[in-house]
């Protein structure tokens, strides 16, 4: 990954550009930008891009069904935190695939496929980290529950060898993932995730779930147990955890 690399100073979103570029471009190609004027998160929802920040998207061409699209977000997830977890700090997977610090947000990924078909082309995973990124820097709404590594670490950290390093781990995993069974990158998510054994509210469009997380599945869903001892099973959704 990474051998073609498109760097723009300012952008709307990166992951725009890599859906743009996605045809034409081969994979493993990075659109990565200094800053992003219209970042976009999960759910429709802004994503604040701070200077000091690493705001990227990589383009992949897996050609798996739709379905597989979950898998492959959690693969993003487990590539982040291993980078971060390189640099010393104890950086945890919040499924589905937010990385935390310390019980606060770290880094955002945004997985977006080229349509709606049954059989996916194009993958752009889109990564937003708040590497060295000022704490007094973010908006009120956010500040309670946003960290940067800079903070956590106590100093800034040299953002191209990071960088470097997390497209190797992210270059692994999905050799993995294409080569082996999925198991095997469950098996490891859950070593690293913060959410696995926690009391939870899941939303979704159409239904919201409540229980514990007790698992993944093998299509790369979360698997709860609620009150009424049910096992239920959500493949995308917004995860609030419960006191
Ligand atoms: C989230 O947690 O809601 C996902 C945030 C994803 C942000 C990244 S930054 C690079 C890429 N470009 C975007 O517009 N969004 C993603």
């Amino acid at each position: 990954l990474g051998k073609e690399i498109v760097y723009y100073d300012e952008v709307e979103s990166t992951n725009s550009i890599a859906k743009e570029l996605a045809g034409k471009y081969p994979e493993g190609t990075i659109v990565i930008a200094e800053t992003q004027k219209k970042g976009r998160g999960r759910m429709g929802s802004d994503w604040l891009s701070l200077p000091g920040g690493i705001w990227f998207s990589v383009i992949l061409k897996p050609s798996i069904p739709l379905e597989y699209v979950a898998k492959m977000t959690l693969v993003a997830g487990l590539a982040v935190t291993k980078a971060m977890r390189d640099l010393g700090v104890d950086a945890r997977i919040k499924w589905p695939n937010d990385v935390l610090i310390n019980g606060k947000k770290v880094c955002g990924i945004l997985t977006e496929v080229d349509a709606e078909v049954e059989q996916v082309e194009h993958v752009i995973l889109g990564i937003g980290i708040n590497a060295n990124v000022r704490l007094n820097e973010f908006r009120e709404d956010i500040k309670e529950n946003s960290t940067s590594i800079e903070a956590e670490l106590g100093e800034p950290i040299d953002r191209i060898s990071f960088i470097k390093d997390l497209l190797f781990q992210l270059e692994q995993e999905y050799i993995k993932f294409k080569t082996q069974q999925f198991s095997n990158v469950v098996s490891e998510w859950i070593s690293l995730s913060d959410t696995i054994g926690k009391k939870v509210t899941v939303t979704t469009p159409t239904k919201i779930t409540e229980g514990k997380a007790v698992g993944i599945t093998d299509r790369g869903a979360l698997l709860i147990l609620t009150d009424n001892n049910v096992k239920e099973e959500i493949i995308a959704g917004r995860c609030r955890y419960i006191k």
